[in-house]
């Protein structure tokens, strides 16, 4: 941190993504800056990747471990070729099919961004959001922005410019507004470096889309103490602050005895569950995620952070189906509902 200190009572703007905020989001971004901007997934917290100082800032903002690395953003236009080496077919038919859109894919890095960005991994993770706003941004730079989650690590992700602002405020300057992420959750991340395409974070294009596009896809599982191929999902994460617990759709009946046995105690305690659920529970504090799997994906987050406001117990009970797009929602659920 040697260009700038970062200052904790910086004055943080939200401003709605047009020709004047684009112009301050260049300049912040040109000077070594920060600016969280709207994705279909989520929000992120941008910087220009070829500016190492810059993206260390993202780590040190964040308090994110210095061990997990960054996803590279670019407009649709850009040549990805400039950054990234051997990009098999497989990945180009992908790429014809979902981009631009929430799919991540994972290269061998030409070394021409910042080190910070992979964590001195040779690989580099390359997302093209479809998002209006992104794309506007990122033409406007016209720079590869490497961008988290633009929330405090750990921390549930945020869907909104007033959840990045509940995190973040003073300690960066520019949030550009776009509204709602609608699609709720992160990204699919997809590691392209092998013979075949291999899921290392599970999001809202599915494996059964993939497969069906260009055949096999592997899924990269994390086993509690195995080395991780994508470092961030070993650690707890997407995490409201307030207690949780979790149940399976099978253990509907023990959810709703915990609910009622926390509320005789007078612990103020929520479910959170898809309408269906909630309407076969009858009970009164429910945090509604919805119904089918696009709807809930699109809630999980923002009822997470509505649930943090009003609850001191949030009891998730998982939905009955578990495969297509339940299987990110799943993944986000459990490490939300981790114990500490
Ligand atoms: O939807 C998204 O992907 C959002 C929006 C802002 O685009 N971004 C996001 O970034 O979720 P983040 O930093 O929260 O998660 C990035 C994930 C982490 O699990 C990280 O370990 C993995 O991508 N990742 C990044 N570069 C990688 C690489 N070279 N090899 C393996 N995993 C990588
Ligand atoms: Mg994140």
């Amino acid at each position: 941190m040697t260009r700038s200190l970062l200052s904790k009572t910086m004055k943080t703007d939200i401003l709605p993504v047009n020709g004047e905020s684009l112009k301050r989001a260049k300049e912040i971004i040109l000077n070594g800056g920060t600016v969280a901007f709207p994705t279909e997934t989520v929000y992120g917290l941008g910087a220009n990747a070829f500016d190492g100082e810059a993206v260390e800032k993202i780590y040190k903002i964040k308090g994110r471990p210095q061990d997990n690395p960054l996803i590279v953003h670019v407009h649709s236009g850009y040549d990805i070729s400039a950054l990234v080496d051997e990009i098999p077919d497989y990945a180009k038919t992908l790429s014809k099919k979902f981009l631009p859109g929430p799919l991540t894919m994972i290269y061998k890095s030409k070394g021409k961004v910042s080190k910070a960005v992979s964590c001195g991994l040779d690989t580099l993770a390359i997302r093209i959001p479809s998002h209006n706003g992104a794309q506007e941004f990122l033409k406007f730079v016209n720079l590869p922005v490497c961008a988290p989650s633009a929330n405090v690590s750990k921390h549930v992700s945020p869907v909104s410019a007033e959840h990045v602002y509940a995190d973040l405020n003073g300690r960066i300057e520019l949030i550009l507004d776009g509204g709602k992420s609608e699609g709720g959750i992160e990204s699919t991340v997809l590691d392209c470096t092998g013979e075949i395409p291999v899921i290392l974070r599970s999001g809202l294009i599915t494996r059964e889309q993939i497969e069906s596009t260009v055949g096999k896809c592997g899924v990269c599982d994390m086993k509690d103490g195995a080395p991780a191929r994508s470092p961030g999902m070993k650690y707890k994460h997407y995490s409201p602050n307030c207690s949780t617990q979790l149940f399976s759709y099978g253990e509907m009946e023990k959810a709703v005895e915990e609910y009622a046995a926390q509320s005789a105690k007078g612990v103020r305690v929520y479910i959170m569950c898809d309408s269906e659920t909630a309407e076969k529970t009858g009970v009164e504090n429910i945090l509604d995620l919805g119904s089918g799997e696009s709807e809930i994906a699109s809630n999980l987050y923002s009822k997470l952070r509505e649930g943090e406001d009003v609850a001191q117990l949030i009891i998730a009970i998982a939905p009955e189906k578990q495969d297509g797009v339940m299987v990110g929602v799943m993944n986000r659920l459990t490490k939300a509902c981790k114990s500490q």
